[in-house]
């Protein structure tokens, strides 16, 4: 049974289409059913530990690579990485010399491009670790399979060693811009952080590109210790083969842990 929508204009009303009653009962029905599937779909989503919405995503070959390939790992991580947890040498007077650390936005390539493995930066004088770094460019960066939240999703503490992590040590060094690589590492940046093309355009901030280049790597990403990656290692592994996995174990003898004699002496760190 339909009854006939009847409306009343008003002065100064404006007339809105009333919908016969037949339709505002269908429209009912249609919120009260999409009501219930969407609260059904979060709740198997949240039972399932998030996996549901893995599904939709298409990250189809966003999986990490097995635990023994190293440097691909640490590719991964890197090409994967939107920010770093950077640690420098503090300058500030009351930590003189201490560790201390800051989060860095970070780009190895435009985001959906080919990985470089190379990480490019922002950094502004006004901030303690360009200060810091101006100083002494030594630094170490920590990255983690636990960035996107991968380990807490799969019910892996971010501390166990099977959630992967590298860190990287290396030094800053300024880009100077003009050059193809500033271009690529500025352009890189901007597709990740939008904001960075901001930062850039404030007065008095003198945002300066870097990049990190890199003197060691170690990678955790498995019970037994970290296993150190050379750069040449590093450069060499390709994250965006994905078939290529059997190789780099055959040529590396990945059992072996290669420690850098600075490790395992008992040489105590110079502070100059
Ligand atoms: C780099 O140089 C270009 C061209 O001279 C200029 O437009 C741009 O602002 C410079 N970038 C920075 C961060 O100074
Ligand atoms: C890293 O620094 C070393 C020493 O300053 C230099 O010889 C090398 O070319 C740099 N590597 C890259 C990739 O810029």
């Amino acid at each position: 049974m339909t009854i006939p929508a009847v409306s009343y204009k008003q002065f100064g009303d404006i007339q809105r289409p009333v919908a016969p009653v037949g339709t505002k009962r269908w429209i009912v029905l249609y919120i009260m059913i999409t009501a219930v599937l969407l609260t059904s779909l979060a709740c198997w989503n949240n039972l399932s530990g998030g996996s549901l919405i893995e599904i939709f995503r298409d990250d189809g070959d966003d999986v990490p690579p097995p635990h023994t390939q190293y440097a691909k790992m640490a590719r991964y991580l890197v090409h994967k990485a939107e920010w770093v947890s950077m640690g420098s040498l503090s300058t500030v007077d009351a930590i003189k010399g201490f560790p201390m650390v800051n989060i860095i936005s970070v780009a190895d390539s435009a985001r959906g491009e080919k990985s470089t493995g190379v990480l490019y930066f922002y950094l502004t004088m006004l901030d303690y670790t360009a200060q810091d770094l101006h100083k002494d460019n030594r630094l170490t960066v920590m990255l983690t399979l636990d960035q996107d939240k991968y380990c807490t999703n799969n019910g892996i503490d971010p501390m166990e060693p099977t959630c992967a992590r590298i860190m990287i040590s290396g030094r800053a060094d300024k880009i100077i811009n003009g050059t193809d690589e500033y271009a690529f590492g500025s352009r890189a940046m901007f597709s990740r952080h939008p904001a960075a093309e901001k930062w850039i355009k404030t007065d008095g901030h003198n945002f300066f590109l870097c990049k990190l280049n890199i003197t060691q790597i170690a990678v955790l990403d498995f019970y037994g210790g970290p296993h150190y990656v050379t750069v040449e290692d590093y450069m060499a592994a390709d994250p965006d083969k994905q078939l290529a996995v059997a190789d780099d174990s055959s040529k590396s003898n990945s059992n072996e842990r290669q420690i850098p004699p600075r490790f395992s002496s008992s040489t105590p760190i110079t502070v100059e």
